[in-house]
C-alpha cells in the first residue's frame, strides 16, 4: 500500500487547478443507466471511486470508454440489474445507480453498502423516496431488491433526522424522471452537485425544476436520450487547496473554481483573517498575518460543507486560541481528531464538537488516514509539522483527490508517494 511522504515547513506559492467533481461525476455516471443511448461525460476526474462507478457500469453489461478526462457511456441493451457487494461495500456512492435501474429496467438489486467510518449511513430516504413513486422494496439477503413495472409521480417528503440527503434527493429525482406523471420532492438537498446532475438530466430530455431549492419537481417522461456533459469543478479539492495556502501563510490562486459553490468556506476563512480574493479563473487565497480562531459548524448546502470538516480542523488546530468545531451532517465523523493529536494538536470531542486549542508548532509523526477527508487533514497537518510525516493508508486519498501529491510538490511542497 503506497504512503504519503511530507517534510513539513515552507509557504505555498503558485497556481494549481481544480479537477470535476467527484460528488457530481458519480451520480451522473450512474444517470447515464437512464437511457440505451451514448452519453459522453468530460472533466470526470482520475479517482478510485470514479473507477469503481466505472466497474459497476461494466459489471451491469454497459460499455464504457476512457481517455484522458473523458468518459462515453454506451448502455445499448443492457439488461443485468445487480451492483455486487464487492464493489458496493468499497464505496457506498453505489447506491447512485438503484433509481436509474429501478427507472429504466424496471428491476434494481443493490448490495447494502454496511457499515462506514464517518458513521451511521442509513438509505431509509433512498428507499422512502422510490417506495412513495410506487416501487416494491424489499431487503433480501444483504441487497436491496427493487422493483416496479411503472413509477408513478408522487409528492415526497424526503426530509431526515440529519436535514436533507444529497444521494436521496438525486436517487428519487433520477427515478422519477421516467416515472408516469408529476412529482414532487419536498425538503431536497440544494447541493451544487445535484444541480450538476439536474443540469445533465435535462440534456436528456427529463423535465425537471426548482434544484437548486429545497422543493424539486418532475414531469415524468417516457424516454431519455444519451447527452453530452462538463462535469462542474470540485468544491471540497479547492477548499483543501485554500486551506493549505493559509496553513503554511502561502499564496495560491485556486484555478477554476466557483466563487458561488465556496461561500460558506470562503467566509469561515475569511472571519479566520484568510485574505481571498477574485482573479481571473478563480481565487486567490494569501495568509500574510496571525490568523484568528473561528467557530465553525457543519451544515447542509449552502451552510459549511462536512466535507471540509476535518481540512478546516486542522487550520484551527495551528490557530492559537480555542476554537468550536460541530458536526451536523455526520455526529461521529471526527476519526482525524486521534490522529492529529499524535502529531501535537490539541482536540478535545465533547458529544459531536471538537474544541481546538490551537497550538504553535505540531511535530510529523507517522499517522493512518481512516477516511478520504481524514486524509487531506493529515496531508495538511504534514505540510506545517516540523519534520517528517509518513501518511499511510492512502487509498482512502486516492478516492477523492486527483494526483494531490503533484498538484502539492507544483506548488513548493516536499512531498512524495512511495510506493509500497
Ligand atoms: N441520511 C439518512 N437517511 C438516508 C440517507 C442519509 O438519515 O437514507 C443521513 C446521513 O446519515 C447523514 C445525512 O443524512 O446524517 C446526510 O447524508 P447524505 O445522504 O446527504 O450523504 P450522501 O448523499 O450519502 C454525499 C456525499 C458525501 C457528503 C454528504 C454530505 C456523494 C457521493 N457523497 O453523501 O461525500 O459528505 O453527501 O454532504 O455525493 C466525501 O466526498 O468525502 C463524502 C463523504
Amino acid at each position: 500500500m503506497d504512503e504519503i511522504v511530507i517534510d513539513g515547513g515552507g509557504k505555498l506559492q503558485g497556481r494549481v487547478k481544480i479537477s470535476g467533481a467527484k460528488n457530481s461525476a458519480l451520480p451522473i455516471l450512474a444517470a447515464t443507466l437512464l437511457t440505451e443511448e451514448t452519453s459522453v461525460i468530460e472533466n470526470v476526474p482520475h479517482l478510485r471511486d470514479v473507477h469503481t462507478m466505472v466497474k459497476i457500469l461494466r459489471s451491469l453489461g454497459v460499455k464504457v470508454r476512457m481517455a484522458t478526462d473523458r468518459i462515453e457511456v454506451s448502455p445499448g441493451k443492457f439488461n443485468k440489474c445487480v451492483a455486487p457487494y464487492k464493489l458496493v461495500s468499497t464505496m457506498r456512492a453505489s447506491i447512485c445507480v438503484l433509481g436509474p435501474l429501478l427507472a429504466h429496467l424496471g428491476r434494481a438489486q443493490i448490495s447494502l453498502p454496511g457499515g462506514c467510518v464517518i458513521g451511521p449511513r442509513p438509505i431509509d430516504l433512498h428507499i422512502k423516496g422510490i417506495e412513495a413513486l410506487g416501487a416494491d422494496v424489499k431487503i433480501e439477503h444483504g441487497y436491496i431488491v427493487a422493483r416496479s413495472k411503472q413509477l408513478v409521480g408522487s409528492d415526497i417528503y424526503l426530509g431526515g433526522h440529519f436535514g436533507p440527503s444529497v444521494l436521496a434527493t438525486a436517487t428519487t429525482m433520477m427515478a422519477a424522471t421516467l416515472a408516469k406523471g408529476k412529482t414532487v420532492i419536498e425538503s431536497c438537498a440544494c447541493e451544487p452537485e445535484l444541480i450538476d446532475l439536474a443540469e445533465f438530466l435535462r440534456k436528456m430530455g427529463a423535465r425537471i425544476k426548482g434544484v437548486g431549492s429545497p422543493r424539486v419537481e418532475v414531469d415524468g417522461v417516457e424516454r431519455l436520450k444519451g447527452a453530452h456533459h462538463t462535469i462542474t469543478p470540485d468544491r471540497i479539492e479547492a477548499g483543501t487547496y485554500m486551506v493549505a495556502a493559509a496553513i503554511t501563510r502561502g499564496d495560491v490562486e485556486v484555478e477554476g473554481c466557483r466563487f458561488d459553490h465556496l461561500t460558506a468556506v470562503i467566509d469561515r476563512l475569511q472571519q479566520a483573517g484568510v485574505k481571498i480574493t477574485k482573479c481571473a479563473n478563480g481565487l486567490r487565497v494569501r495568509a500574510p498575518g496571525k490568523l484568528r480562531p473561528v467557530d465553525v459548524t457543519t451544515l447542509s448546502y449552502p451552510g459549511f460543507p462536512t466535507d471540509m470538516q476535518a481540512q478546516m480542523m486542522m487550520l484551527m488546530s495551528v490557530t492559537e486560541g480555542i476554537s468550536v468545531i460541530t458536526e451536523k451532517v455526520f455526529p461521529d465523523r471526527f476519526l482525524h481528531v486521534s490522529e492529529l493529536n499524535r502529531m501535537g494538536s490539541h482536540i478535545f470531542l465533547e458529544g459531536s464538537s471538537a474544541i481546538v486549542h490551537g497550538v504553535k508548532r505540531l511535530s510529523g509523526a507517522p499517522v493512518m488516514a481512516s477516511d478520504l477527508r481524514a486524509s487531506a487533514a493529515l496531508i495538511l497537518a504534514g505540510l506545517v509539522a516540523e519534520g517528517r510525516t509518513d501518511v499511510s493508508r492512502v487509498y482512502h486519498l486516492d478516492r477523492g483527490y486527483e494526483r494531490i501529491e503533484d498538484k502539492l510538490r507544483a506548488l513548493g511542497a516536499k512531498i512524495k508517494r512511495v510506493k509500497k
